[in-house]
């Protein structure tokens, strides 16, 4: 019987930085005849957590699972090889997943040969693989974000071996490149630009479950882009989890605003990129935005907090007021532009002064749309070791309160679009039904259309007849 050596994951390995050189590997996915046979007459589910990085790694998890034959089904009682691809950045997505693994156990009680694996975020937490190997030994395989090419190998062991496979690994990262994809959408796509992050947020797990920054190289990125332009893609959203950092880290003087402007030259009709950290927005990104009509008007801007106290504390590099002058700035030099932000309330030691600083910056902001949370302690990061006195009662009145004012200036820009026509790309049939169809403006706010079935994949002017909070009703009107 084939032992398969663990790698378990690392809390000190994964803080680590040096200045060691990122390797760009473009031979490490290994697809041979025997492995192109493993998933034959089989059947498999992916199961995605989080962010847009993680539903980007499963595209390509999809496309290695085909290339080893699985075919895809929805139904997690019809298939042979189940894999959660997790994220770790709050507590309730802890729990989904294990609530989840609940089920598939039960699953796999009844039919033992079932393919069970887990990757993503968690899987880079020591304690997270530590509690599988205690409680959910039956599982097959885990591995991380550092090591999705190595899933052939990593599944074809877990056929041979009734072990449970650990390949978790801890270091910074490298920049894989030639994995295929299997893109969830026709019309837009995710397009990676960096991994990784090295801002160290004390509250955020991401740059240990991710690694060190590390930028993709411009020609890359663009043979990428050009393949989805060839294939008829509309839209393209820059993928980061600090975009404007774009570069940093390689020799040859790309930044962000350069990436943009090369991009936006492509004959690609919407470009969209997040996230954006306030610290590094520059001069040229706006006017960029503004001057090339292909980059949409659309800046999301996570925030945090409002308070400098808190914003200290969460090693945000930016004060309330240099934020709202930036958000002014983006206002003011970008027409119709819609802002957007992330808020995240009762970090530990919040004063209701801090949370109003906060509340403050909304009514400045007057944002489209804001993603809120509540403050969830992650294992190892510097405010985990923060002293927390606020009761979450308090934090909940917060959320609630902050949700309030969010959705009141949702609503208000939304009205302001009534009358207005605004061109959506339409993905496809709404989920109200009755014969309308969905897409998404320039400015990213979800559409229901009155159109036909031939606009779906096309972009087409919408007179807005009706706003509501989170969405807009629309008809088409002629060119
Ligand atoms: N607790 C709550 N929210 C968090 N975020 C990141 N880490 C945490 C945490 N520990 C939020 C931030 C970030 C978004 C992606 O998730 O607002 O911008
Ligand atoms: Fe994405 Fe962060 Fe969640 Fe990982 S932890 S999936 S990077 S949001």
């Amino acid at each position: 019987m084939l032992k398969h050596t663990k790698i378990k994951p690392s809390y000190i390995e994964a803080k680590k930085r040096t200045n060691n050189k990122v390797k760009v590997l473009t031979d490490l996915y290994i697809m041979n005849n025997e492995l192109k046979n493993i998933g034959i007459n089989k059947k498999y589910v992916v199961i995605t957590y989080g962010c847009q990085a993680n539903e980007r790694d499963s595209e390509t998890i999809s496309a290695i699972l085909e290339d080893m034959s699985f075919v895809k089904t929805d139904n997690l009682e019809d298939a042979d090889l189940i894999l959660l691809n997790t994220c770790a950045i709050r507590e309730n997505a802890h729990n989904k997943v294990f609530g989840m693994l609940g089920r598939i156990k039960h699953l796999k009680e009844t039919k033992p040969n079932i393919i069970t694996c887990l990757c993503g975020c968690m899987a880079q937490e020591e304690a997270v693989v530590n509690e599988i190997e205690e409680k959910f030994k039956w599982m097959d395989v885990v591995f991380g974000t550092h090591n999705i090419h190595n899933l052939p190998k990593l599944i074809s062991d877990a056929i041979n071996d009734n072990e449970l496979i650990i390949e978790v690994f801890s270091k910074e990262g490298d920049v894989v490149e030639n994995l295929p994809v299997k893109r969830e959408n026709k019309y837009k796509a995710y397009v990676n630009i960096m991994y990784g992050c090295d801002k160290f947020c004390t509250y955020c797990i991401v740059p240990y479950t991710r690694g060190k920054q590390r930028s993709r190289k411009l020609e890359d990125i663009k043979c990428e882009i050009q393949k989805l332009i060839d294939n008829g893609y509309k839209e393209v959203t820059l993928l980061g989890q600090n975009v404007n950092a774009y570069g940093k880290d390689l020799e040859n003087g790309v930044t962000f605003d350069k990436l943009l402007e090369e991009v936006a030259k492509m004959k690609i009709e919407r470009i969209r990129f997040v996230t954006s950290h306030p610290w590094d927005f520059t001069d040229q990104m706006i006017n960029i935005i503004k001057t090339y009509s292909n980059v949409m008007p659309y800046v999301h801007l996570p925030v945090q907090s409002g308070s400098d106290k808190i914003l200290k504390l969460m090693g945000r590099r930016y004060t309330k007021e240099s934020y709202l002058k930036l958000a002014k700035k983006i206002k003011d030099t970008i027409p119709n532009v819609s802002l957007t932000t992330d808020i995240i309330v009762g970090f530990p030691n919040e004063t209701e002064e801090d949370f109003n600083e906060t509340l403050d910056v909304v009514e400045k902001c007057k944002y489209d749309s804001a993603f809120t949370f509540i403050y969830s302690k992650r294992e190892n990061t510097p405010a985990s070791k923060m002293e927390d006195k606020v009761p979450l009662e308090v934090k909940q009145e917060r959320l609630q309160k902050l949700n309030e004012l969010v959705n009141k200036y949702a609503l208000i820009n939304n009205e302001k679009l009534v009358g207005t026509i605004l061109p959506v790309l339409i993905e496809g049939e709404s989920q109200k039904g009755n014969n309308l169809y969905a897409g998404y403006t320039d400015t990213m706010k979800l559409v229901n259309v009155k159109c036909n079935k031939e606009d779906i994949g096309k972009i087409i002017n919408v007179k807005i007849i009706e706003a509501k909070t989170w969405s807009l009703n629309g008809e088409k009107v002629d060119e």
